[in-house]
């Protein structure tokens, strides 16, 4: 599916979460076809967003329009693939069975998950259990997993955790891929010197939005050569405590 104007739109959106604001008062488009990076350090509201982007948060105050429907919609499901933080796998079934019971469930061919193993290169462990994986090789499953669909919207919560940098490479790569076939990817991290990795960043910092746009705008903006000056000359700017 492609779609006309951005793929997500958010306007005035606010969560709170127990006693805490979470999500203050953003405003944000995320364009389609390309990749996306919500950057911003450990609990500033990057899972909550990507959960109110996918519709799975509670108390979302505001507007979340996600390829042209509201967040939750049920016409959605199929249109997004999540990959939520804690990784969502079955720990006691094998690599090769998560992924046909996952393909299963989505109604998609063997062939797909057999080519992602491939591509995420597990292929040396997919008869192994899960639970006596790596962390960077179950990260990589529950990408297969997202991914088997070939859905128009990844959302992939900290993808590139735990992994070698040769991993992480590969797997920045296989996003500009995707992207460059027009699937949009919103992937978040805390990591900036991922942010070169991405055509468009949102960085954020307890619950705001403190910039978003091309790179290499943001750098200009603020007078830096990284992202990461970027990010800090925002955060000396707007907030002095
Ligand atoms: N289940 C919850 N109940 C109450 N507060 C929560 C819950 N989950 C997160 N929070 C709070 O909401 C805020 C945003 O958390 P969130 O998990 O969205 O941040 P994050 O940017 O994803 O962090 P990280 O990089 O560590 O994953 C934090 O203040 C956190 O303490
Ligand atoms: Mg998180």
């Amino acid at each position: 599916m492609t779609t006309e104007g951005p793929a997500v739109s958010l306007s005035h959106v606010t969560v709170m979460r127990g006693a805490r604001l979470a999500i203050d008062d953003l405003t944000a488009t995320i364009p389609s076809g390309t990749v996306v990076g919500l950057l911003g350090p450990s609990g500033c509201g990057k899972t909550t967003l990507l959960r109110s982007i996918v519709g799975v948060q509670a108390n979302v105050q505001g507007d979340v329009t996600v390829l042209g429907r509201p967040a939750g919609d049920g016409s959605l499901r199929r249109q997004i693939g999540y990959r939520s933080q804690d990784l969502s796998l079955y720990q006691d079934l094998t690599v090769v069975e998560n992924v046909r019971y996952f393909s299963a469930l989505l109604g998609v061919g063997a062939d797909q998950g057999r080519a992602l193993i491939d591509t995420v290169r597990l292929g040396a462990v997919v008869d192994e259990r899960v639970g006596r994986l790596s962390g960077g090789q179950q990260a990589r499953v529950s990408l297969v997993v997202a991914m088997l669909d070939e859905p128009p919207l990844l959302v992939l919560d900290e993808p590139t955790v735990g992994l070698d940098p040769v991993l992480r490479r590969d797997l920045w790569d296989l996003f500009a891929a995707l992207a460059g076939g027009g699937t949009t990817l919103l992937v978040s991290s805390h990591v900036m010197d991922e942010a070169a990795r991405c055509a468009w960043l949102l960085l954020m910092r307890r619950g705001r939005l403190l910039a978003s746009g091309p790179p290499d705008q943001l750098m200009n903006d603020a007078s830096t050569d990284t992202v990461e000056e970027a990010f800090l000359a925002l955060v000396g700017r707007g907030d002095p405590s």
